[in-house]
């Protein structure tokens, strides 16, 4: 595996990502909306080489034009990673057409885009696509209908995608992070009374004790979309802590 390219690497699961595969030598194209963070990424000092680009994955060309531009930074593509995620939340009545419309856009349309991008590329090097989904794809919240819906379908996609790219030699698989210390949730705890107490009251249900960590996502991503994982495919692999075990 020398060439990966990563949606969403920026902050979060998808720069551990970025971290973990760059420290193991293996060059990153690092597509993302946040090109700030992303270069504050590239920047780390790390033997796999980076290059990135501006890409809103709600626009229907992006993933395309991602696909392309790590093809033309790197010569070739060994798997696909997409981290990339939009969650809007509001009492149902005031759910807005244009949130359902872009959160299905950036979660479910983008990797099946990439999916469609990517598949011949990958083919030629025995690649893989590593998606990431959600425990709200397994249970319900208030207010967490396009996320949730999102979230579910890319369980279903990912089985999809794996029965008719696994005879081309590419394996597809979905990681579904539970609670995970990342920018992602900020808008969440902000809109707590008490963010601390809030904080305390998750972390009671969760049986390992504690938030996730990036890095404890980036490494099941890394794994599947490596060569350890060649006999598995079309998976969708729980990694909460043990939270929905509970
Ligand atoms: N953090 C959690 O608790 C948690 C839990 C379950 C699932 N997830 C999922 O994990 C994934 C990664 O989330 P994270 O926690 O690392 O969040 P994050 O906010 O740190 O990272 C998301 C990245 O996606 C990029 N992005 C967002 N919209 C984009 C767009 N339209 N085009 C291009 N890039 C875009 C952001 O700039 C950012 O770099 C998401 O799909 C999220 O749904 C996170």
């Amino acid at each position: 595996m020398t060439s990966v390219l990563v949606a969403g690497g920026a902050t979060g699961i998808g720069r551990a990502c970025v971290r973990a595969l760059r420290a193991d030598s293996v060059d990153v194209y690092l597509a993302d909306l946040n090109v700030d963070a992303a270069s504050e990424a590239a920047r780390e000092d790390l033997p796999g080489r980076v290059a990135i680009g501006r890409h809103d994955l709600a626009e229907p060309d992006a993933p395309r034009d991602a696909v392309a531009a790590a093809l033309a930074a790197f010569g070739r593509l060994d798997g696909v990673i997409v981290t990339a995620g939009l969650h809007v939340v509001a009492p149902v009545e005031e759910y807005a057409l244009p949130d359902w419309d872009r959160t299905m856009a950036v979660n479910v349309r983008a990797p099946f885009l990439f999916a469609q991008a990517a598949a011949a590329p990958l083919a030629q090097t025995g690649g893989s696509i590593v998606l990431t989904g959600s425990t709200a794809a397994f249970r319900g919240s208030r207010g967490t209908f396009a996320y949730a819906a999102s979230k579910g379908a890319l369980v279903s996609l990912t089985r999809s995608l794996a029965v008719e790219l696994g005879p081309r030699g590419v394996r597809v698989n979905c990681v579904c992070p539970g609670w995970i210390d990342t920018p992602f949730n900020d808008p969440y705890w902000s809109m707590q009374p008490d963010p601390e107490g809030a904080l305390a009251q998750v972390v009671s249900r969760i049986p390992v004790g504690r938030q996730g960590e990036p890095v404890d996502v980036a490494g099941l991503i890394v794994f599947l979309v490596g060569p350890g994982a060649a006999y598995l495919t079309g998976q969708s692999i729980i990694v909460d802590g043990g939270l929905l075990s509970a």
